[in-house]
């Protein structure tokens, strides 16, 4: 049985099934999604979460700027300014996966 679970546990880093690394774009946002936003964001893009907005076909600019700097494009309007939402620069690699995932869905 502890072998099972340990080729179990290997299996899940190696194949990236629990922790993004899709060759799709849209899959893959969606597991850093899911991972990285839905605490505060709905699980559905395209409606409000408990604290975070709809972000359903944010752009990359905007994503760029909200989840890397805690800033917003120049002239852009935030849908809210608690300023709850704390920068996540880890996620650099990852805005490309975001913004395909999110465009997946209609705008709000
Ligand atoms: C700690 C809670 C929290 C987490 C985690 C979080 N957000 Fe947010 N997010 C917010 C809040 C709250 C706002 C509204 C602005 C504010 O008050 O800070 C926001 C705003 C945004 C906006 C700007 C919406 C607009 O049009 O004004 C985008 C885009 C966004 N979040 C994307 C994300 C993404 C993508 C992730 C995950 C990588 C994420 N957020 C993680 C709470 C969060």
């Amino acid at each position: 049985m502890v072998r099972i679970g340990l080729a179990l546990t290997i299996l899940c880093f190696g194949i990236a099934a629990c922790n993004g690394g899709s060759s799709d774009p849209v899959e893959q946002g969606r597991r850093v999604y899911v991972a990285n936003c839905t605490a505060c964001h709905n699980t559905d893009p395209g409606v409000d979460g408990n604290l975070g907005p709809a972000v359903a076909g944010s752009s990359t600019e905007l994503l760029e700027a909200r989840v890397l700097r805690a800033s917003y494009p120049p002239g852009y309007t935030p849908k809210r300014d608690t300023g709850l939402m704390t920068a996540l620069p880890f996620l650099e690699p990852q805005i490309p996966a975001l913004t395909a995932y999110l465009a997946s869905f209609d705008t709000p």
